[in-house]
């Protein structure tokens, strides 16, 4: 992700956004079905059986949070201020379905079972709420839709994937990538990492220009706090995999990075000295 992006404010918003939408056009063309797992079928099949199910239960969580994104993101583009951002904003939902995808080839093609259900995620949980919210505010004043905006981007492009997706990258990468396993996957997740860059490069601009105003700044940092807690049980719960609970790799490290994060995330929408 380019930080300049982020930090940069020396561009409209339009401006930055109508780039996005064309690099997106443009080098987003990458398709999920043809990244070869054949390979990654192999690695799987030779793991132990606790990281065999730490994979299925890590490939659970990305695939419920790809999914409910996709399927919930229409409020975000609607409520984009003008055509630039919703222009943008809409290559951002086509890209939530592609990575959907590429997660239910992984289930099919690699662990060779059905997907399961079951890693408790209370910030995605929250956003069918959140949805609602933000339809309701598209009838109210500029003022209620632009707080709505804020809204939308901070749980979304500020936590869900500035914090979360950015943390499960990480840890694909410490437990499996880094030893040389499951190269197809490896592949995947930097195709989705570009494409997520754009998404929370675009977000956290917006929140770091919207966050001049005072009242919407409390807001980000109300929400931050609120879903802290949340954000932390994400990797605190036990993992459990066909009804046996599975040790978690050490290379993990779940809450050290989430919080890591956190911090990183709003130090780029405040700066270092509005951190509280
Ligand atoms: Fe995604
Ligand atoms: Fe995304």
């Amino acid at each position: 992700m380019s930080d300049d992006l982020i930090l940069s404010l020396e561009k409209s918003t339009d401006e930055v956004a109508w780039n996005l939408y064309r690099k997106a056009i443009r080098f987003g063309t990458w398709d999920p079905a043809e990244i070869d797992l054949t390979h990654d079928r192999d690695d799987f099949e030779a793991l132990d059986q606790d990281l065999k199910d730490y994979l299925i239960h890590f490939c659970t969580g990305f695939l419920d949070a790809e999914e409910n994104v996709a399927l919930k993101f229409c409020p975000w583009i609607m409520l984009g201020a003008s055509t630039q951002q919703q222009a943008f904003l809409s290559t951002q939902l086509l890209e939530e379905f592609k990575h959907t995808e590429f997660f239910l080839r992984y289930f099919e093609e690699v662990l060779g079972i059905k997907r399961l259900h079951g890693v408790q995620n209370l910030v995605q949980q929250k956003l069918d709420e959140r949805g609602k919210m933000m339809l309701n505010a598209l009838e109210g004043s500029l003022e209620e839709r632009e707080t709505a905006l804020v809204e939308g981007l901070t749980h979304y492009q500020g936590i869900i994937e500035g914090v979360q997706a950015m943390a499960g990258y990480d840890v694909f990468e410490d437990v499996y990538g880094s030893k040389g396993l499951l190269p197809g996957s490896k592949e995947g997740f930097k195709r989705i990492k570009e494409d997520e860059g754009r998404h929370v490069g675009f977000g956290l601009r917006m929140l770091k220009l919207l966050a001049r105003n005072e009242k919407h700044a409390n807001r980000i940092r109300e929400i931050y706090s609120e879903y802290l807690p949340y954000i932390l049980i994400r990797y605190d719960q036990p993992v459990v995999v066909g009804g046996r609970e599975v040790p978690t790799p050490v290379e993990v490290n779940g809450r050290q990075r989430v919080t890591k994060l956190f911090e990183r995330r709003l130090k780029d929408i405040f700066g270092v000295r509005s951190v509280s």
